[in-house]
């Protein structure tokens, strides 16, 4: 379970940090994985409005959002985006990022693409400002439901505070801490509990890929799918990208990884292989069940369906098993 933050304040160890800490503090208690993105710190463009991912799907900006963050968004189970208040909505750092959510948003609204991931990924919000006004969290609240929507993910509530003004006062809120591990435990539950199942092929570039999407979209809530490969590729097989958008599932953003870096925070329950000629190694302690799909490495679209068929059938019947 991969929980990822982003922090919006500009201000090291202020109040939205303490906030986000916490709250990632807590995530960890119940299991998860979390990682934290400082929006001050990141270095990307801002939206230029160009267009270029209404038509193409990809921003035109070739940076750090589309290398290495637009990865994260789609690999996180939970996103929780924290900020202080600045003008009555996050502040400019996180509002980059946010925009920059468009090239998401349009793979979702102009291509038409679904995100494996979509079903059960959920958005939290974390906000807090100096002031005591009745508004002051109605336009943060907007954005963040719209941000949520961008990157697929149930809007799936928030924690606000208001009249937090100087370095320490969050740290000093009577009920915050208790506040945190009631949200964080809600949030959660429903990825607690999940099978772990870890598929695995030779270079993760297809079938593993394909199986782990299909797990993920069919039974996001039963199944925690990881994948790697004995001998990973440089990049996912553009050919299986392909005839997964033709079932519209969008494959982007993916990026082949060895079994031993999959299985490095997931203990998986399970062990999937595809039969590769190449035995997969056995994992001690792990159940292991053989699939018998054939490589689809430099054969043609049909043969790459045809694989894309076999193994939704085969994912379908594990998911009926479970
Ligand atoms: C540029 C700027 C704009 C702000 N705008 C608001 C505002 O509209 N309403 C409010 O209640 N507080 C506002 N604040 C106060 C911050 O929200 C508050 O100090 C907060 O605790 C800072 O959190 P941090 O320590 O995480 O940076 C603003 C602060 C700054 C620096």
């Amino acid at each position: 379970m991969i929980v990822l933050g982003l922090q919006g304040s500009p201000r090291e160890n202020g109040n939205t940090n303490f906030l986000l800490s916490e709250f990632l503090k807590e995530a960890e208690k119940l299991g998860a994985e979390t990682r934290i993105l400082k929006a001050a710190k990141l270095k990307i463009s801002p939206c230029i409005g160009c267009g270029t991912c209404e038509k193409t799907g990809f921003c035109f900006f070739n940076d750090a959002m589309s290398k290495e963050f637009y990865p994260m968004l789609r690999e996180a189970d939970i996103i929780v985006a924290a900020t202080p208040i600045f003008f009555y909505n996050t502040t400019a750092q996180l509002k980059i990022f946010i925009d920059r959510s468009q090239a998401l948003w349009s793979r979702k609204y102009r291509l038409k693409l679904v995100d494996p991931g979509s079903k059960t990924r959920r958005g939290f919000f974390l906000s807090l400002g100096a002031t005591k006004g009745k508004n002051l969290f109605e336009g943060i609240s907007l954005t963040a439901k719209y941000f949520f929507d961008a990157v697929s993910s149930d809007f799936s509530g928030s924690l606000t505070y208001r009249r937090i003004e100087n370095k320490g006062d969050m740290k000093k809120h009577p009920t915050v801490l208790d506040d945190v591990k009631k949200e964080a435990g809600r949030l959660m539950s429903p990825f607690t509990g999940r099978k772990k199942i870890l598929f695995a092929c030779t270079q993760n570039a297809c079938r593993s890929q394909i199986a782990a999407a299909f797990a993920r979209y069919i039974a996001g809530d039963k199944i925690e799918a990881v994948s790697g490969g004995s001998k990973p590729a440089e990049k996912v097989n553009p050919v299986m990208v392909k005839v997964m958008q033709e079932k519209g599932l969008d494959m982007e953003y993916l990026s082949p990884k060895s079994i031993d870096t999959a299985i490095e925070k997931v203990s998986p329950d399970i062990s999937i292989t595809m039969g590769c000629e190449q035995k997969c190694p056995n994992i001690s302690g792990v159940k292991k069940y053989e699939w018998d799909i054939p490589d689809p490495a430099g054969e043609s679209l049909h043969f790459m369906r045809n694989i894309r068929d076999m193994i939704e059938k085969s994912v379908l019947k594990l998911v009926n098993e479970l």
